[in-house]
């Protein structure tokens, strides 16, 4: 276990953890917007930046979602210059999406009611923190969708920027994981489909052959029945009408 302060806290922390993480277990709230237990830290939104002085007395500024622990480390999660560095970055944030709740959310906790920039239209609520991208790649294991181009062109896309992505299997992780709302999944009639900022696909979901309830797209039934070496058949019933 390493040992360090936060806030004028000691805590310890397991080694390897970062910086944002020990802070969470600990119930000490950092700001953070694009990071998730269930995906490796990226370092996209800044929000989570903190003030650190390490043992050997060495002062910077570090993303905290990024920066492990160390013995002997000092962390302030909040001081006159870090806070103006969230303002303006959340103030940007709020141009970009000002249609997003979750960034309206984040603004006001931070201060921030107005945005400091012309509002912008066609981000559709996306930020592009990447957690669609990661947890498409690192959880599921399809990389279907992707961060495409560079500067004020980046955005999510899919292969081509077609509406359609070969490798999506249409799970859905992407919508749930989204921090603003900007990927959507919508069930009707048998068919789920999930719109992305600039593009949408639809899935043809699988009917239980007790209850009737459409349960999971075909295609990802048959993904998990390739991964883990089952029968496709197994998957006829749905998870209710299974136990
Ligand atoms: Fe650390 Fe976004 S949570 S950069």
């Amino acid at each position: 276990m390493v040992k360090l302060t936060i806030d004028g806290r000691e805590i310890h922390a397991k080694e390897g953890t970062m910086i944002l993480a020990a802070a969470r277990e600990h119930n000490i709230s950092i700001p953070s917007l694009c990071d998730a237990e269930e995906v490796a830290p990226y370092g996209a939104c800044r929000l989570c930046s903190v003030e650190i002085t390490t043992a050997g007395g060495r002062q910077r500024t570090v993303a905290s979602c990024l920066y492990p622990v160390e013995e002997g480390l000092i962390v302030r999660t909040s001081s006159e210059r870090i806070d103006t560095n969230r303002r303006m970055l959340i103030s940007l944030l709020l141009s970009r999406c000002p249609e997003a709740e979750a960034i309206r959310q984040m603004a006001a906790r931070l201060g921030v009611t107005e945005p400091r920039f012309p509002p912008q239209t066609d981000n559709h609520k996306c930020i592009l923190c990447a957690l669609c991208v990661r947890v498409c790649e690192e959880v599921v294991g399809v990389s279907a969708i992707s961060l495409a181009n560079r500067g004020t062109s980046r955005q999510m896309a899919t292969p081509f920027n077609e509406n359609f992505s070969e490798a999506c299997i249409g799970c859905g992780s992407c919508a749930y994981i989204c921090p603003t709302g900007a990927i959507t999944v919508e069930e009707n009639n048998g068919l789920r489909t999930i719109k992305w900022p600039h593009s949408q696909m639809e899935f043809k979901m699988k009917k239980c052959s007790v209850c009737g309830k459409y349960w999971a797209p075909v295609k990802q039934i048959e993904y998990i029945a390739r991964i883990s070496g089952t029968p496709p058949q197994d998957y006829a019933v749905c998870p209710d009408c299974r136990d």
